[in-house]
């Protein structure tokens, strides 16, 4: 797709400030101090997504709250990947019927990648008509018009409809404070992984600039920010579409260049797409941090095919092997599903002993959950959800016996840690991470949230460390 189509431009940028101002002159007109709360769901592209929102929110004159009880606006930014995450936005709904009956006035509004599904926003329509306003993630600049058309014409509004993907830069964020940001660097998802709802609600893959990537991340560092993470659904094909040649180890070296005290991180790589020259880079780069989410999904190679994956089991134990031969510290953490249809037993027992093979540091583990429109909620799925969840428990076990041990290893050494906030644990009142985004619980004050510091290890379970500070 040409560039011009992908990237918002200015002028339509412009119009959105217009009605910000518009918004924020109406609430002026009334003497009126406006509230707004965001409810993230999802992953952490959603939660860029939410700050994003945010920023547009202030720069519409609200005040932020996390009450939505007090909120002239409610947003619920939601997430579609499993049944799960939506049934929790459907109860979250219900129960705004209660908050909306108190103050008829409130704005409801439902957004991310949920609103994204025709189904959804339907149900919306016909069921909950205390929702005043739905738009998917196409639709995320557009929030200031759409807000302002609610207020205008008090009437329901709907914008969902499937547009081709674009890229609006420069719209106002609030980061979380402290020491972590997170850098959307591409949007999107041309993957379509049969079990996956992402590409159907994000669009295609469209990478920003780089130019513009390597602004906000030196802004970051001369902020204070010293933990950066790059979101991709799939990083490893950024610049595919920018017809450069330039990918996204170029920009890993780029943004390594940056002066300052920060770790690089990024997330989710496909290992389809992940390179001998990605893990060289990662190796030379003294800001990246060596630490790599490599999803695999299943140790089976039938259904890795089922899947649409596109690597086999030994693919993916090759690129670990080539990375861990560079880089013998690096910490693996992957995403794995248990149950997809059709699965049997033992070629769940496959994923399991590839864990073992592997001994990842972490993992993030799901259940399969049918998406209706996806491929793969088509195919018969036999087996019953407590046999699933007696393979999965299985995969839980040998996981948490990895991490433990892991974990147990620490003990005695000295580490580096970024301390990045309170833990809210007595004995162990702060947080830190280190370079492996291992979790850290420390003794010691709160002059030392922001520093990178050199602790002791004291203590492990298969969550934790902790530790206490050491003078070096
Ligand atoms: N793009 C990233 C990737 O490929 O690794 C992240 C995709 S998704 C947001 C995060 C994880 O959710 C996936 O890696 C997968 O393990 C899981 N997931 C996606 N669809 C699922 C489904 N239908 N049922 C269960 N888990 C699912
Ligand atoms: Fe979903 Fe696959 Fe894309 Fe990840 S790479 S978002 S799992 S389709
Ligand atoms: Fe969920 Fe959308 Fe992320 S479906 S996991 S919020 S991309």
């Amino acid at each position: 797709m040409e560039r011009e189509r992908v990237l918002v431009p200015e002028a339509e940028l412009e119009r959105q400030r217009e009605f910000e101002e518009r918004i924020r002159a109406m609430f002026a007109a009334r003497q009126a101090h406006p509230l707004a709360c965001v409810d993230t769901f999802g992953c952490q592209q959603n939660v860029a997504d939410g700050q994003k929102l945010m920023g547009m929110l202030e720069s519409c004159g609200f005040t932020l709250t996390a009450d939505p009880k007090e909120a002239d606006v409610v947003i619920l930014n939601t997430c579609a990947v499993r049944e799960h995450a939506e049934d929790r936005v459907f109860g979250n709904l219900g129960a705004l019927t209660h908050t909306k009956k108190e103050n008829p006035e409130q704005i409801i509004a439902l957004c991310g990648c949920m609103a994204q599904e025709q189904r959804v926003s339907e149900r919306i329509k016909k069921s909950y008509p205390h929702v005043n306003l739905v738009f998917g993630p196409h639709a995320l600049w557009k929030f200031p018009e759409l807000l302002w058309q609610v207020y205008e014409s008090r009437r329901r509004v709907f914008s969902v409809q499937d547009e081709h993907g674009t890229i609006a830069e420069g719209l106002p964020v609030v980061r979380e404070k402290g020491v972590k940001a997170w850098v959307s660097i591409m949007y999107g998802c041309n993957n379509f992984c049969s079990y996956c709802i992402v590409p159907y609600v994000r669009g295609r893959e469209r990478s920003r600039d780089p130019q513009a990537v390597l602004s906000e991340v030196r802004e970051l560092v001369e902020a204070g920010y010293r933990d950066i993470t790059l979101l991709g659904q799939n990083v490893n094909s950024y610049g595919n579409d920018l017809g450069s040649g330039y990918d996204f180890a170029d920009l890993l070296s780029e943004i390594d260049r940056i002066p300052g005290d920060y770790w690089i991180r990024f997330m989710s790589s496909h290992p389809k797409d992940a390179t001998r020259k990605l893990f060289d880079t990662m190796a030379r780069c003294s800001h990246v941090a060596k630490q790599l989410h490599l999803p695999f999904q299943s140790g089976s190679d039938r259904v890795l095919r089922e899947m649409n994956r596109r690597y086999t089991r030994e693919q993916y134990l090759e690129l670990i092997a080539y990375a861990r031969s560079l880089m013998p510290e690096l910490v693996v953490t992957s995403d794995v599903i248990i149950g997809f249809p059709g699965e049997t037993e033992a070629e769940a027992m496959e994923t399991v002993s590839l864990v073992e093979e592997v001994g990842f540091d972490a993992l993030f583990t799901f259940l399969y959950s049918p998406r209706p429109g996806t491929k793969a909620a088509e195919l018969p799925d036999p087996f019953p959800r407590a046999e699933k969840q007696k393979w999965f428990d299985k995969l839980l076990e040998v996981q948490n016996a990895k991490s433990a041990a892991l974990h147990a290893a620490y003990v005695g050494k000295t580490v580096q840690v970024l301390v990045d906030g309170e833990s809210g644990d007595g004995e162990f009142p702060l947080s830190s991470r280190t370079e492996g985004n291992r979790l850290v619980r420390l003794k010691g004050g709160k002059e030392l949230i922001g520093k990178f510091i050199h602790v002791r290890i004291t203590g492990s379970n298969t969550w934790a460390l902790y530790g206490e500070a050491v003078q070096r």
